[in-house]
């Protein structure tokens, strides 16, 4: 069985891609480099031993993508593609709504006129907004905080309406909490472009001597020490997440929207102090004051999941660390 991935050469894309290899499915990538490079196609072939269809290509060129639709008729569409960097979506709106949200309605065109007929949707903890209690199940209210987020939110939106339209067309909704680490092999990671927004990313840098000290953003946030506290995944969980939902889809074709995180929230200080372990030296570290937007707790009610597609996160924060510095040491 075929599945098309947008994206399917950045973060999670890539280690995706695996998991579906893994598994014995085939794998086509459709990505216009923007936030990847095209040797991450040879990384998977290494890891894995089977070297992925590429196409580098933009979800903005309609008639190109589908065209590629129609070449390889995939069975299902994993759509990561998209920026994802919120401080650039308050600051070039346009170029979120019009990659992110045009950039959609492509592939769904492309996909109607193909019969293809499902669809599995990066989402993201954001839709949230500022929830009322942690741990945040799947039917909390939804809001948007910047416009990366806003794009997620009328993506949703505009996936109900279709499945509403259309109920040949299957969708899993995937709302990620933070996904951290990268595979063992240390061939595939998160390489982000200038100085990182995102905490391990940073704290990678800070590890590696690229950056002097860590900042972290508040220590008076209403959580077990004060500073933040969010629900770190383990990138390769994630990966299985997508494998799991599609077989849902095949199974029990309809809509459906889950939460992929752990269930568990650390804060920043234990983040450091999980890190500094692995390191075995200390992470220097200074408190600074809050980071605008920034909510005091995050992290997920993973029942919904576990319970309809047996997705239970394995992987520890020591994991995590350890794969995230494996990967940054060989790159
Ligand atoms: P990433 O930037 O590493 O991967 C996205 C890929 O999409 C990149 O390779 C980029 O080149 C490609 N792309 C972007 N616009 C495109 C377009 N118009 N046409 C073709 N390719 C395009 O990001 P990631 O961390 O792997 O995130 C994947 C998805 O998951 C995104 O939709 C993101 O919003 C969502 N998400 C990520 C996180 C996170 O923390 N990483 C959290 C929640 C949700
Ligand atoms: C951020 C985005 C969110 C996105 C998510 C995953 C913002 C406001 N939110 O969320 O929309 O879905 O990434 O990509 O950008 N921290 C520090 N120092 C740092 C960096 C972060 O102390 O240098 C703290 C933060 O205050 C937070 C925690 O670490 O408490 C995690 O931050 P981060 O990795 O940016 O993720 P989120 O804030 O969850």
């Amino acid at each position: 069985m075929k599945i098309l991935v947008t994206g399917g050469t950045g973060y999670i894309g890539s280690h995706t891609a695996v998991s579906l290899i893994e598994n014995g499915y085939g794998v086509v990538i459709v990505d216009n480099l923007s936030n990847s490079k095209e040797s991450v196609v040879d990384k998977i072939r290494e890891i894995t031993g089977v070297k992925p269809v590429f196409y580098n290509a933009d979800l903005l060129d309609k008639e190109t993508l589908g065209a590629i639709v129609k070449r390889e008729k995939p069975q299902s569409v994993i759509h990561f593609a998209g920026l994802k960097a919120v401080g650039e979506s308050v600051a070039v709106p346009l170029k979120y709504y019009g990659n992110n949200v045009v950039g959609t309605i492509n592939l769904l065109e492309a996909m109607a006129e193909n019969g293809v007929g499902d669809f599995v949707f990066s989402s993201s903890a954001t839709v949230y907004g500022k929830p009322a209690s942690v741990p945040i199940r799947e039917d909390f209210p939804l809001s948007a905080t910047n416009p990366y987020g806003a794009t997620k939110l009328m993506i949703e939106g505009i996936l109900r309406d279709v499945h509403a339209a259309d109920n040949t067309m299957n969708i899993a909704v995937l709302r990620y909490f933070n996904p951290v680490g990268a595979h063992k092999s240390g061939l595939i990671g998160e390489n982000p472009n200038g100085i990182p927004n995102n905490l391990v990313p940073y704290m990678m840098q800070v590890a590696a001597e690229k950056l002097d000290f860590l900042r972290v953003f508040g220590d008076d946030y209403g959580t077990k020490d004060g500073t933040g506290v969010r629900d770190y995944i383990h990138v390769t969980d994630l990966a299985e997440g997508h494998v799991l939902a599609l077989k849902k889809l095949e199974k029990k074709p309809g809509m459906v929207v889950y939460n992929l995180g752990t269930g568990i929230g650390y804060s920043v200080l234990e983040m450091i102090g999980t890190f500094s372990s692995v390191l075995g030296r200390d992470l220097p570290y200074k408190i600074v004051e809050r980071r605008p937007g920034d909510i005091d707790e995050c992290y997920a009610d993973t029942a919904l999941a576990e319970r309809e597609i047996g997705f239970k996160a394995k992987k520890s924060l020591r994991d995590m660390f350890e794969d995230g510095w494996n990967f940054q040491l060989k790159n």
